[in-house]
């Protein structure tokens, strides 16, 4: 490896659109932290950068339908997310936000310096636009029907349903979800990025890293080198986003994915004295690690890599670097299901720091990150790591010396550095030989095993603890059981500095019950003993407190809760006692577009982990369907077998807690939460209309 200088670490920057859950922790902000303090400790010079990125579709459209600016949604949830951050501990040294001036300043040289290289071109090309709310559709403003699958609801970018990702032209019946109009299709012009003249340059940079990055990374890099690099409009119509600096370009702004990554650049700016920046970004004696999650890797092995290198092109007097590794993680699922904001599926991050301290998150998470390949984060497992690692072997071990040395040896650190054990000094050396392994670990960005590796050095602590067994030893012979508890307290302060990048909080207390600094330590020097005699030992804390069962049943419940309400409020669970509208009748031709029809329950069983839903599998006719309910507290399996109910038949799909519901059975509901059945006394036949 190359003898690098400073190591720059940038996490990719979360939407400003929503909080953030426990997997994006897992997927890229825990392992940047993690990486980021070690190398801190490691005595290199480091800089770790992130932000929110402010731009881009989805924030208009949650302005939209707030009924607020844009600004009003990015503060809010800047300020959420960064708050959030400070509180899990990830130690940013600079949190930018892509709405700043010198954002959009670099940004729009950073375009320019491209444009008079020649790298972007203008083009014409058809694009959809509302005649209604006149202007032109960005993707995620209009719906259609897939050419691919038929999901009637596919998004003007991609369809959600099968994958495919989507030219907004492709779209069968297309919709604007502005105005609910058809648009019509019109030329719309664009500045196109030469992405296609970077196929060759990028395909011997990333195999120039097959030694070095992970499969995952690789296999996407290559899947998209391997479909042939197409040019991409770079610019936008829309009025949020940083504008693009020509003349003839108004109305229009730098489509977010141009600059956002431009984003690292600006907050690099902001972050160091004035021209330093250029130390960080064009001297290759900087080593860039780019953390992000598993979605964000071919802008950070293709498009990002690209326009930086067009810029290197374009300019020849400074040469920005490239990163040297993307260690993008795999997804986190939560409980065997996907994580789904909209399904009320997930843990947020502002919320789970309330209930847990962030040690304890942190360590629990880093034994799970998502790294080969996607993980499953269980409230049970999160309770075994954190009782039966976590407080039993590095807390306690903690406690029983910090408690021990108190009381027998006039609460000072006894004798002196050099007064260890034979067995206490073996346990310290072997210390610095583990601690070399882990170092390794963490380079390779195998943080999972960096993190398991450090509780193996507590467990051969406290291992060491028990067979010197020093509540014997002190009876026989104080002056030996004084030289143990004096290794036990070296042991305690290495610990602390492995355990650094992983519980922060916890290694401070340690070190400050010690009397002792983190000035003088290193990663490397850690093991050697440094505790100077006679100090006084500062209270003794419990560290880590034990996760009960009952809280483990509330997390359980909380989730079900939310999935449930969500389902409710997405309206396909029929249930509440409403007043009678009084919006206006309908026509018979609209009711006649609800398909109401019997149907026979052929099977039924409870949804695990769900009070309420029971999943159903119905005939409609000839046809068999899945549907999910949500009347499983008065209704069981059984005695929903062979009853003739009566279903919406022409809803569209949902996702109940991971299961498909394709329709809607019809049920009253009152708010005590007494349900009935609408049956039909229809014995046989199934898929009558109703009317
Ligand atoms: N905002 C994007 C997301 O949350 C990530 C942007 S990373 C950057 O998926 F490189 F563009 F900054
Ligand atoms: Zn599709």
């Amino acid at each position: 490896m190359p003898n690098f200088e400073r190591t720059l670490i940038t996490a990719a920057l979360p939407y400003a659109n929503g909080p953030l859950h426990i997997g994006h922790l897992a997927g890229c902000y825990l392992p940047a932290d993690l990486y980021a303090r070690f190398k801190r400790l490691d005595g290199k010079r480091v800089l770790f950068i992130c932000g929110s990125d402010e731009h881009g579709v989805p924030i208009t459209i949650s302005a939209d339908k707030e009924n607020v600016s844009p600004q009003v949604i990015v503060d809010r949830f800047h300020a959420l997310n960064k708050t959030s951050f400070e509180r899990l501990g990830i130690s940013f040294d600079y949190y930018a936000r892509t709405t700043s001036p010198v954002h959009r300043e670099t940004s729009q040289e950073f375009f320019l310096t491209l444009y008079r290289g020649g790298f972007l071109l203008p083009r014409e090309e058809p694009q959809l636009y509302d005649e209604k709310a006149k202007m032109f559709l960005p993707d995620r403003y209009v719906e259609g029907t897939c050419p691919v699958c038929s999901n009637p609801n596919a998004r003007g970018d991609q369809c959600e349903n099968c994958g495919t990702y989507l030219n907004q032209t492709e779209l069968i019946d297309p919709r604007s979800k502005v105005t609910g109009t058809k648009p019509v299709v019109r030329p719309a012009k664009h500045w196109y990025f030469a992405l296609s003249r970077f196929q060759g340059p990028l395909e011997r940079y990333i195999e120039s890293h097959r030694g070095d990055w992970k499969d995952n990374v690789l296999q996407a890099a290559r899947s998209w080198l391997k479909a042939g690099l197409q040019d991409r409009p770079i610019t936008r119509d829309l009025s949020w986003g940083v504008p693009v600096p020509l003349e003839g370009a108004e109305g229009k702004v730098l489509y977010v994915w141009f600059d956002a990554p431009i984003g690292y650049i600006s907050a690099t700016k902001e972050a160091v004295p004035s021209e330093d920046w250029r130390t960080w970004w064009q001297n290759d004696a900087t080593q860039w690690i780019a953390f992000l999650g598993k979605d964000n890797i071919v802008f950070h092995t293709i498009l990002f890599p690209a326009m930086l290198s067009a810029h290197n092109e374009a300019d020849g007097t400074h040469r920005y670097i490239l990163p040297d590794n993307v260690p993008a993680n795999e997804w986190m699922n939560l409980e065997g299901q996907k994580l789904s904001k909209s399904r009320g599926w997930t843990v947020e991050l502002h919320e789970i720091i309330e209930r847990y301290p962030a040690d304890v998150i942190r360590y629990a998470f880093a034994t799970m990150l998502p790294e080969q390949k996607d993980s499953d984060f269980a409230w049970k497992e999160f309770q075994a790591r954190v009782n039966n690692e976590l407080a039993d072997i590095f807390g306690n071990f903690a406690n029983r010396v910090l408690t021990f040395a108190k009381r027998n040896f006039e609460n000072k650190i006894m004798g002196n550095r050099n007064e260890l054990d034979t067995e206490g000094k073996a346990l310290l050396s072997r210390f610095g030989e583990e601690a070399n392994g882990i170092a390794q670990n963490y380079e390779r960005f195998r943080l999972r095993e960096a993190v398991m590796g450090t509780m193996d050095l507590a467990r051969a602590a406290n291992k060491y603890f028990n067979d010197a067994a020093p509540w014997q030893l002190i009876k026989e012979d104080k002056a030996n059981a004084g030289a143990v508890i004096r290794s036990c307290l070296e042991a305690l302060r290495a610990l602390a500095v492995y355990f650094e990048p992983i519980t922060p909080e916890a290694s401070q207390k340690i070190l400050k019950t010690l009397g002792h600094s983190f000035s003088e330590e290193t990663w490397q020097n850690a093991h050697e003993p440094k505790l100077h005699g006679q100090t006084e030992i500062g209270d003794v804390e419990i560290l880590f407190s034990k996760i009960e069962d009952e809280t483990v049943a509330e997390e359980m419940k909380r989730l079900e809760t939310m999935a449930e309400e969500s389902a409710r409020a997405a309206g396909n669970m029929g249930i509440g006692n409403v007043p009678l509208s009084t919006n206006g009748k309908i026509s018979i031709d609209d009711f006649k577009k609800i398909e109401l029809r019997t149907a026979k329950v052929l099977e039924a069983e409870r949804v695990p982990k769900s009070k309420k839903l029971v999943k159903l599998q119905i005939a409609i006719g000839a046809e068999q369907r899945q549907i999910v309910a949500g009347i499983g507290q008065k209704y069981g399996p059984d005695d929903l077998v062979g009853k003739t109910i009566v279903v919406v038949a022409n809803l569209e799909p949902a996702t109940l807690m991971g299961h498909e519901s394709n329709g809607m059975l019809l049920a009253v509901n009152d708010e005590h939460g007494v349900v009935a059945l609408v049956t039909s006394e229809t014995e046989a036949a199934s898929g009558l209309e109703v009317r």
